[in-house]
């Protein structure tokens, strides 16, 4: 069997109310997610920082998830507080017994599916989701390297607004993506950008950014809304329009996002050289304004820590005085 982990010690994860070392996670085999692919899932960062280890956007991450319960009608088995406790015992689980060190960033993968049933397409009545976490360490390619991406025709379903985990249209892109020595698969619906197999993808020109807008047709990131307000910051125009494929061949520069690839300058597509051929001075700009992002959360998550510290140290001098 293909080991199901490169971390040492194996990751601890979660897996309906219980913390299990990753290789004895069972699901069963009439689970929905296993027959139908009936489920949704999230992947959230989660940088390391002097004094600890924060999550990025996680209100948007959690919001994003209701949305994908929701549109499939599922009840979201927590509220925002209780993934975030949750979340932040599979850290310090992984912490402590796992692989995880305390200075390494990491990546929060949630999976809610609908549950186990007897095997028929409609939903089942009265049946309890199964709620999946797993933190793993989260390296970061390196954003200096531009990378190379080839295109396809998006043939996938017309739900991709729901982070579902039918995922096989773009596991088949990310097939095609690393048959062909490329890093990710930019897809076209009938001549029109929509997104990589797992990256929303950006268009530079004549100093503009754009973007597809949010629709049925892409998976709203979470980075395009951060990069969106990114624009803002740094005096960059932004525009949410329909990219032909013509124009997005003869872009100044592309950039993909996503939680696991932050921001990527695309050098190459199909081959050929994307504006210079190097990444960009907007992929520069914004590159330096997600770093400042993060830097701006974790400092806020410090001092809220600190505060909670403070609040705490005080009612104990209380008690004891
Ligand atoms: N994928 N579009 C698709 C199809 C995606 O799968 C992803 C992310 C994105 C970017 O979303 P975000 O900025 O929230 O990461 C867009 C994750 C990382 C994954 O499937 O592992």
């Amino acid at each position: 069997m293909t080991a199901v982990s490169d971390v040492s010690p194996e990751p601890i994860v979660y897996l309906n109310g219980e913390l299990v070392p990753l290789s004895e996670a069972r699901v069963p085999v009439l689970d929905r997610g296993f027959i139908f692919g009936d489920g949704i899932y999230e992947v959230a960062p989660l940088y390391a920082h002097a004094g600890g280890r924060s999550a990025f956007r996680l209100a948007q991450h959690l919001a994003r998830l209701a949305r994908s319960v929701g549109k499939i009608g599922i009840a979201n088995p927590f509220d925002d507080a209780g993934w975030r406790d949750l979340i932040d015992r599979v850290v310090a689980a992984n912490q402590t017994h796992g692989g995880l060190r305390a200075d390494q960033d990491a990546l929060a993968y949630i999976q809610v599916t609908r549950g186990v049933a007897k095997r028929g397409h409609a939903f089942p009545a009265g049946i309890q989701p199964t709620v999946f976490v797993m933190v793993t360490p989260l390296h970061l390619p390196d954003a200096a390297q531009g990378v190379h991406c080839v295109s396809a025709e998006d043939r996938r379903w017309l739900n991709c607004d729901i982070k579902s985990v039918s995922l096989l249209g773009n596991v088949l892109m990310a097939q095609y993506a690393a048959e062909n020595d490329a890093f990710e698969t930019i897809q076209f619906r009938d001549g029109v950008l929509t997104e990589g197999s797992s990256s929303n993808v950006w268009m530079v020109k004549g100093g503009v950014l754009y973007a597809p807008p949010r629709s049925h047709k892409i998976l709203e990131g979470i980075r395009y809304g951060l990069i969106e307000e990114l624009t803002a910051e740094c005096g960059i125009r932004f525009e949410a329009r329909e990219i032909t494929e013509a124009e997005l061949r003869a872009a100044d520069e592309i950039i993909v996002s996503s939680a696991t690839k932050e921001v990527l300058p695309v050098t190459r597509l199909d081959g050929q050289p994307v504006g210079a051929g190097k990444p960009g001075a907007v992929f520069a700009a914004l590159y330096a304004a997600y770093q400042r992002a993060k830097a701006k959360q974790a400092q806020e998550a410090q001092t809220a820590q600190q505060a909670q510290q403070g609040v705490e140290n005080e009612s104990r001098e209380r008690l004891t005085v």
